[in-house]
This record gives structure tokens, C-alpha cells and sequence, in this order.
């Protein structure tokens, strides 16, 4: 089968890893499971035109941002292709163009590459079903998390939802390190709707990349055991899934994001994401909790924004926290409401 010219337009969101992936091997391989919330309304749109060209042996694309020519952009892109390449031979026998926004504020400090490669990934899934329209759901959907893992590792976790696990972890069948498979257990119903608000604390350009980051796993002192780590935190918020026990649920999730900075902290060079107002957030949040007893709790990624998580039903009071003591500690007052989602979509 031969495609002369077409065009597709996917939505892919953003998600946020409970149990965090720090540190990888070659070819995107992650050296510990992870799993995460795919969210909602925090996404990356993209259209993707593409039309057949006589080939000369290049890629050849158009990137625009919001409707305008991003050259700053190109480069990773390109790099992208040629990761994936061998799994989609027909990317050199179309000049595409890729037209790109996001939902959130740009340079916000909410990373943009999990929800971006994710929505680039099943855009070119869509072509590759065209040519070959047998293709079942559940191919189309794996194979484009593992094209969006080589874009980005955590972008795997952004095609499906509403919970996904990405890593070989010995406990959950079908579990891989080439692409995020969906959580099958029956999840508890406190989590239906589970709210995150994404507290914009710094929105500045991060001192030290996620690729760096990553790469200082490599001989850290504490590696083995953090990613040991990884797998029984995994084991254990599988199961608090399943029972809704929020209590324990929290002490995980807060303790994965303190050990992500904690490997930052120690690592060699060592580095600080986290902002004073960070702390800040933190601290407040265990007043509340302990004041209120009401489920709220933190978490980050790599970066001085707080992601506060909490079921639907106190939805309300966090927010009454939110408005009159949090949002002070963030940048212009900026925060974003977002809650669990159901992956990428097609527009
Ligand atoms: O996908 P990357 O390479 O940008 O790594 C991001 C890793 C964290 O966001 C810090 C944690 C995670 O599991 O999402």
C-alpha cells in the first residue's frame, strides 16, 4: 500500500510518575520501573501533514509552534527520527510538517517532552496504520509508546491511561522496559478523578537537564539501591491502588520524590532543583495534613515545581489551601488544575 499525502491530528498529555524513573541504560532503557497518573488537561496538539517526496536519503520537515517556524526545535526532532528510523520505514519517503501547541503556559516549567513525543508518536502510528490497516489497537498503541519511549523515556507513560507502568518489574506481567503497558487492576474508586494542581514555583530554565541527571546514575554511590527501591515501592503502591489506602499511598509517593532529589543531592557533581519556596509548599501541605487530616500530599518531578495530589472529594478545602497560602509561593500566581486522564487522543 502507497499513501500519496494526508493528514492526522492527535492530543497526548502530560503525566506524572508516582513512582519515579531516574537513570537509564542505553536505547532508553530504563534502570528501574516506574509508574504514573496520565493527566488530563496539561497536553501537547499536533497535527502532522506529510506528503510523498522523491527521496534523497535526508528527513524532511516543517516544525511549527503555534503556527509559527520553530528552528530551536528541530534538532531534537531529528534526533528523534533517527532513533526510529528502522521502526517506521517510510519516514524518509515523506516531507512532513508538524504543527505543534501546547495547552499549558510555554516555559512554564511543566516539561513539555512526555506529552510532545508522545503526540508526535501516535501521529506517525496513524500513518504507519494506513499502510498497514489490519493493525489491532493494542499493537498501534504499543508500538507508539515504544517510539515515544526513544523520544523521551517517560513519554512511553503518555499514550494510554489512566495508570501506567513502564519498566521490567517482575511482580506485574507484561511489564517491559520498551514500552508502558496500562495498570490492569481494578483501581479504587478514590482515585477516579484524582486531582493534581501543578504548583509553578520556578518556570526558569532548569541548571541541570534530565539527560545529565540521568547520566549521573551511572556510578552514584546509592544507585543500586535506589533502583532497588524502585521495584518494592512499586510492589507496594500496586496494591494501595487496589485497596485505596491513602495513608500508606502518601507516605510512598512523597517519599519517591524526596529520593529523586535525594539522588540529585548526592550526586557527583551534585545539584539543587528544589527552590526555598519549594519547601515552603512542602512544609505547608504537612500542616494542613496533619492539622486537617485531610489525604493531600506532594510530589515533583525534576524541577522546583510541586505537584499537589488528592481525591475529588476534598477537592474543595485543598483548593481553599491552595488559593489563600500556596499560591504565594508561586511565580506570577501561577498554577495549573489537573486531574487523572485517559491518554492521547485522536482529533
Ligand atoms: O523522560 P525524561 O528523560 O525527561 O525523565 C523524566 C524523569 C522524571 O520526570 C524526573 C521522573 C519520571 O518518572 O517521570
Amino acid at each position: 500500500r502507497s499513501i500519496e499525502k494526508g493528514n492526522f491530528k492527535w492530543s497526548a498529555p502530560s503525566n506524572i510518575a508516582l513512582v519515579k524513573y531516574w537513570g537509564k541504560k542505553d536505547n532508553q532503557i530504563p534502570a528501574n520501573p516506574s509508574i504514573s497518573f496520565t493527566l488530563n488537561n496539561c497536553k501537547t496538539i499536533t497535527s502532522l501533514a506529510f506528503e510523498k517526496r522523491e527521496p534523497d536519503g535526508n528527513f524532511s520537515f516543517d516544525l511549527l509552534f503555534e503556527g509559527k517556524p520553530k528552528e530551536d526545535f528541530k534538532p531534537k526532532i531529528r534526533k528523534f527520527f533517527e532513533r526510529i528510523e528502522s521502526y517506521l520505514p517510510f519516514l524518509k519517503e515523506y516531507h512532513f510538517t508538524i504543527n505543534t501547541e501546547n495547552t499549558f503556559p510555554h516555559s512554564s516549567g511543566i516539561a513539555s517532552s512526555a506529552s510532545g513525543m508522545a503526540a508526535l508518536a501516535v501521529n506517525l502510528m496513524s500513518i504507519e496504520k494506513e499502510l498497514n490497516p489490519e493493525m489491532t489497537e493494542d499493537y498501534f498503541n504499543q508500538k507508539a509508546s515504544f517510539l515515544a519511549r526513544l523520544g523521551s523515556g517517560s513519554a512511553c507513560r503518555s499514550v494510554k491511561g489512566s495508570i501506567v507502568i513502564w519498566g521490567n518489574h517482575e511482580e506485574t506481567e507484561g511489564s517491559s522496559d520498551l514500552f508502558g503497558v496500562e495498570f490492569s487492576r481494578n483501581i479504587h474508586p478514590i482515585f477516579k478523578n484524582y486531582q493534581d494542581t501543578i504548583l509553578l514555583v520556578d518556570k526558569g530554565e532548569k541548571q541541570v537537564s534530565s539527560t545529565v541527571g540521568h547520566d549521573l546514575m551511572h556510578n552514584h554511590p546509592y544507585a543500586e539501591k535506589r533502583f532497588e527501591q524502585a521495584h518494592i515501592n512499586l510492589s507496594k503502591i500496586k496494591t494501595l491502588l487496589e485497596s485505596g489506602d491513602l495513608q500508606e499511598f502518601i507516605r510512598i509517593v512523597e517519599s519517591e520524590a524526596l529520593t529523586l532529589h535525594a539522588m540529585m543531592l548526592t550526586s557527583m557533581p551534585y545539584y539543587i532543583l528544589m527552590k526555598p519556596n519549594t519547601l515552603e509548599i512542602i512544609n505547608r501541605i504537612w500542616k494542613f495534613r496533619n492539622e486537617t487530616n485531610i489525604p493531600v500530599c506532594f510530589t515533583l518531578d525534576a524541577g522546583a515545581n510541586v505537584h499537589i495530589l488528592y481525591p475529588e472529594n476534598v477537592r474543595e478545602e485543598v483548593l481553599e489551601l491552595i488559593k489563600n497560602e500556596l499560591v504565594g509561593f508561586c511565580q506570577n500566581s501561577q498554577y495549573i488544575c489537573d486531574e487523572i486522564g485517559f491518554g492521547a487522543k485522536k482529533l
